[in-house]
């Protein structure tokens, strides 16, 4: 029997970081999956841009377009009961204007089911951040290692491990983190910086972080899903563990279906129809 299970909402995830429960999100792309998370009880379904990497095979996540995620955001959205949806804006779709942010971010709500609103950037997204969540889109923000910043960082490396107020210093995650939440989001993704300056920043702030290479003093926690269920290559990033191993589970499958219809194996008449004898009139 199907239970109605309550929507998990953004005063519940604030009540969360109030009652000190650990909030869950994992990336989710599609309705397949998005149905599995749910039923796991995952909080928070991230439709996140990383799916140019580990569902299109991008080296990057720059690629992708905001019909894309659009695209993905329905599929989860359909599958999700009691997750919220965080439609992620892509590299492109937001940084041009906060007018620009607007509209996008209505997109992946209106035409994709989001119910609120990822982006990366911190002070110099503060405007643009304060626009989308004047029109009530409810807005998490993404600090630290901001993947669409791959150019200018010149990899996906660590932030905030030296001081400084330049972009990657720690005193400027910090800062990143505050203008974050000063200009209306309900939460924040810290990703990649050490697990002290992760501390201080959850100290600091009223909204939850959500932490993704940020340590055990998020508030909550995320993860890709490709890396979680072990659907990549062998290797894991340092800051994910792997629950599973559905890589190499569907490579064991797939070689057992080529040996078996190589050999005859499969199908049996059990996997047939038997003919149809048509009764004579
Ligand atoms: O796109 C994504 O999956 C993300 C997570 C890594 C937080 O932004």
């Amino acid at each position: 029997m199907e239970t109605t299970k309550k929507r998990v909402t953004v005063p519940e995830i604030g009540r969360m970081k109030a009652d000190g429960e650990r909030i869950t999100m994992v990336t989710a792309y599609d309705w397949t999956f998005a149905r599995l998370l749910d039923e796991a009880g995952v909080d928070m379904l991230l439709v996140g841009d990383s799916l140019g990497m580990v569902v299109q095979g991008h080296e990057t996540t720059l690629p992708v377009t905001l019909d894309e995620m659009v695209y993905h955001t329905r599929m989860v959205a359909r599958g999700a009961k009691r997750a919220m949806v965080v439609g992620d804006l892509p590299f492109g779709s937001y940084q041009s204007s906060p007018e620009r942010a607007v509209e996008n971010a209505i997109r992946l709500v209106k035409d994709g089911g989001a119910h609120c609103v990822k982006l990366e950037g911190g002070l110099a997204m503060a405007e643009t951040i304060e626009r989308i969540a004047s029109v009530d889109i409810p807005v998490i923000g993404h600090v630290g290692l901001t993947p669409q910043s791959v150019h200018r960082i010149g990899g996906h490396r660590v932030q905030g491990r030296r001081h400084g107020s330049t972009p990657g210093g720690r005193e400027r995650v910090i800062e990143d983190a505050r203008a974050v939440e000063a200009a209306g989001a309900f939460a924040v993704v810290l990703e990649c910086i050490p697990l002290d300056l992760a501390a201080e920043i959850t100290g600091a702030l009223s909204i939850p972080t959500i932490g993704i290479g940020a340590g055990v003093h998020c508030d909550g926690q995320v993860l890709v899903l490709h890396d979680l269920v072990g659907l990549n290559d062998a290797w894991t990033p340092r800051f994910a563990k792997r629950y599973a191993e559905l890589g190499r589970e569907v490579i064991r499958a797939a070689q057992a279906y080529v040996g078996e219809v190589k050999t005859g194996v499969f199908p049996t008449d059990a996997h047939a129809f038997a003919p149809q004898v048509a009764k004579a009139s």
